[in-house]
């Protein structure tokens, strides 16, 4: 008879934002006349820039035409595409060759995937909380896993003394949920540590676009000796708007090489085995990205963003409620008030003023008290958000 990976049984019962996309759905059909304000998941509001549609329009006439008709693309991303990403890095003297760059469907199924090329009898170090999936797909494979404490004490910016152990170390900066972000000199630490132990970083960089404070490192190459040590994550996601359209780039520097097997090599073979490639029309349109008015358009749509975070953290400032993210991140990440226990708060929220938050509970234990709200609603919706949350606290 078949067996089924017994690990899934020690998943929480469902993914924390299919479980709060559950306990919404319930509470509208309770509720039909009630207009519920989303500030839960991180899924953007702003529609794609003209110029990645004008470029996904072209590409949708080129499909169109046998002359310029697209099949398969290649696994590991267009040249076209990969040759933008370069030049980003490039432009801002980071040192990312176009050979180390994955084109994906998005930074949360490679940081999922990228566990096949690692053997399971690695030891696993996440930080205590972070985005679920690192955690998640861990588990799933039976992978020995510790956690690293990030508290209001430590700034949610954990750092590895002696007796911190992990062959595969996961790093989120800016951190969703906590919208911290790690100075190049913690970063040091980490990029060290990783090349005196023989670990591997997997460096999660989807909200890079989000760090205004020019002093805070974007991507982890900015630091000397990470090509050595580290992969890196990105996305268009937050930064472009592609939550819906889906595409990613993963860095695997050729430098990496454990017990005399490339890394890029491992992935470049399972991308292959188990990925066909993003979609031509999707990445034409990630690829005008990089356009300068692709560039000054997306600017715009984050700037749009970034005013939605500060009326949230002026809200929060006025109440005297405290909070971390914000500055460098989309994400606020506020301690629940009255002592309410983070899942208390959301359904309070919910029920009282029919706004959704991410429980932080959902990304840790040290989430517990803890609520994240993101900035990635429309203006009208935060605005009002806010007006019914100034009634309840
Ligand atoms: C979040 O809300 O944490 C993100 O939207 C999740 C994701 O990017 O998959």
């Amino acid at each position: 008879m078949v067996k089924v990976n017994e690990n899934y049984a020690n998943l929480a019962q469902n993914y924390l934002f299919a479980e709060i996309a559950r306990r919404v759905s319930a509470y509208k059909a309770a509720n039909p006349d009630k207009k519920v304000i989303s500030m839960g998941i991180g899924d953007v509001t702003r529609p794609l820039c003209k110029a990645v549609t004008d470029a996904m329009s072209a590409a949708v006439a080129e499909m169109a035409d046998a002359a310029t008709f697209q099949g398969y693309p290649p696994a590991v991303g267009y040249d076209f595409l990969i040759n933008e990403i370069e030049n980003y890095y490039t432009s801002r003297n980071i040192p990312v060759k176009a050979e180390d760059i994955f084109v994906s469907d998005g930074a949360k199924s490679d940081t999922g995937n990228i566990t096949d090329i690692f053997s399971n009898d690695n030891s696993v170090l996440i930080p205590d909380p972070v985005y679920p999936v690192y955690m998640d797909s861990n588990v799933m494979l039976g992978r020995s896993i510790s956690l690293i404490d990030a508290t209001e004490e430590n700034g949610y910016l954990p750092l590895p003394d002696d007796s911190t152990k992990g062959d595969i170390i996961y790093i989120c900066s800016p951190n969703n949920p906590t919208g911290a972000t790690y100075t190049r000199d913690q970063l040091k630490i980490w990029v060290d540590f990783a090349l005196k132990n023989g670990s591997v970083i997997l460096f999660d960089a989807a909200y890079e676009a989000f760090v205004s404070d020019p002093e805070l490192p974007r991507s982890i190459y900015e630091i000397p000796g990470a090509r050595g040590c580290a992969i890196e994550f990105c996305s268009f996601s937050k930064t472009a708007g592609f939550t819906g359209t889906r595409c990613g780039y993963t860095i695997v520097p050729s430098e990496l090489e454990f017990g005399g097997v490339k890394l890029a090599k491992l992935w470049t073979r399972r991308q292959s085995t188990k990925y066909n490639g993003t979609a031509y029309i999707i990445q034409r349109g990630a690829a005008a990205v990089f356009s300068p008015e692709g560039y000054a358009q997306t600017r715009e749509n984050i700037n749009y963003y970034r005013e939605n975070a500060r009326l949230i953290m002026d809200f929060m400032d006025k109440k005297g409620i405290s909070y971390t993210g914000g500055q460098n991140s989309p994400y606020i990440w506020l301690k629940c008030p009255d002592g309410l226990g983070s899942w208390e708060l959301f359904d309070k929220l919910l029920n009282s003023a029919a706004v959704v938050g991410t429980p932080g509970a959902g990304f840790g234990k040290n989430g517990e008290g803890r609520f994240r709200l993101t900035s990635f609603g429309s203006r009208e919706g935060t605005v009002e958000a806010l007006g019914r949350l100034d009634l309840i606290f």
